[in-house]
């Protein structure tokens, strides 16, 4: 039995390929939800849009401090993991989740495979930093989505565990991408700005909460924003919903499913964001991005200025990416980057794992 371990938002979207081409190659898995995300459309959506079976147990570990979730999620993890004694665990990402997994299973001499493997911060305090080099270093079989996270894990010692697969939220991405091809001719004409943020680093304290509000503001043109409950209640903590809702150019929506996100995506003109997955997603889309978190992130999008870091809390750095916004236009599919792969990671990813004898 193989078992997948998720829990975000960003894990179900990545989940999915390769639950399906593990399906289509005839091996027996199941999947555990450790309840880190729980609202139905944090959750549940994600499942039905992208035909993923229902998890046979969800541990309820979401809502607490960055222990309490990682402690729930590993207590209920040891149990299921000790009954069921699977072949093979598949951790995703670098949320609380996936270290839970990488240390639980790793304890009970469980391997583990490792999706998107060897992205670095170098920012230690980054907690995503913390759950990834975990993570890594823990896993039997690293899957790097680009060039720049297998080169990271080779200079950490892991190169022969790591394999090249390309990144498989472009597998997601395309599936959909394609079903939506005639909306996005449609619907070329409007050009608005898409914008996500939910990251710890920008919503844990007022001051920078308002410069973000006061960067939507000063950006002028229309703002699509589906909100991760975090923000929301975050804004809502520091008295800065009314003020946010007040911002005429800001649309707030509730987090929307993955299908609609593609729409989105799809026709903006340009992507604010501190979304790890939403500021490389930006590239398979056709839309510049202006990154609001101080680290390196997708190096290779940032060398080129295709991803703009920005610091809403300096003034110069503000006025920079206003410029850059400005000047942002779509981007027709030939010219947009092509670091992450071929849209084919989970094919390759279920190759590795016969290769490797952890499958089969
Ligand atoms: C987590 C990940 C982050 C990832 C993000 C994806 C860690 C350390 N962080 O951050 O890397 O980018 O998921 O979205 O694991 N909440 C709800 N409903 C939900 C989910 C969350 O109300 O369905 C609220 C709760 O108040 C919760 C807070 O959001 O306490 C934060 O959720 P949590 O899962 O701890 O962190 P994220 O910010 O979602
Ligand atoms: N996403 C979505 N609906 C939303 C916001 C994001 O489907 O309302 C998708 C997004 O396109 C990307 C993933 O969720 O595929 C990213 O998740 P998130 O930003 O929560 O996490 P991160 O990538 O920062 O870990």
């Amino acid at each position: 039995m193989i078992t997948h371990i998720v829990g975000n938002r960003p894990q179900f979207i990545k989940l999915a390929p390769l639950y399906h081409a593990i399906e289509a190659a005839g091996y027996q898995q199941n999947i555990i939800h450790s309840g880190q995300h729980y609202d139905e459309n944090m959750s549940d959506i994600f499942f039905e849009e992208l035909g993923i079976p229902a998890p046979y147990v969800n541990l309820s570990a979401g809502g607490g401090s960055h222990a309490q979730v990682t402690a729930k999620a590993m207590i209920g993890l040891e149990e299921e993991l000790s009954e069921k004694r699977p072949a093979l665990v598949i951790l995703y990402g670098d949320t609380n989740t996936t270290l839970a997994g990488a240390v639980t299973a790793s304890k009970l001499g469980i391997p583990i495979a490792h999706v998107e493997a060897g992205p670095r911060t170098h920012i230690k305090t980054n907690p995503e930093e913390c759950n990834r080099i975990v993570t890594d270093h823990l896993s039997d079989i690293l899957f790097c989505p680009d060039a720049v996270s297998l080169e990271n894990c080779k200079r950490e010692g892991l190169g022969e565990k790591a394999c090249l697969t390309g990144d498989i939220m472009y597998d997601t991405y395309r599936s959909i991408a394609r079903r939506r091809e005639k909306d996005e001719a449609v619907e070329e004409e409007e050009e608005p700005v898409l914008m996500t943020w939910h990251r710890q680093e920008n919503t844990s304290d007022k001051e920078r909460m308002e410069a973000v509000l006061n960067l939507v503001e000063r950006l002028g043109s229309r703002v699509l924003c589906p909100l991760h409950p975090r923000t929301k209640k975050c804004l809502s903590r520091f008295g800065l919903l009314e003020r946010a809702k007040a911002i005429p150019n800001l649309e707030i929506m509730e987090p929307v499913g993955y299908g609609e996100m593609v729409r989105l995506m799809n026709r903006a003109r340009l992507i604010l964001t501190d979304s790890g997955g939403v500021s490389k997603e930006s590239s398979f889309a056709g839309a510049k991005c202006l990154f609001m978190l101080n680290l390196d992130i997708w190096e290779d999008l940032m060398r080129e200025d295709w991803l703009h870091r920005v610091d809403p809390t300096d003034e110069k750095s503000v006025e920079e990416a206003l410029a850059f916004a400005k000047k942002a236009k779509r981007v027709a599919p030939k010219d947009r980057p092509g670091y992450y792969g071929d849209g084919h990671a989970a094919e390759k990813m279920v190759r590795a794992l016969e290769e490797n004898g952890l499958i089969g």
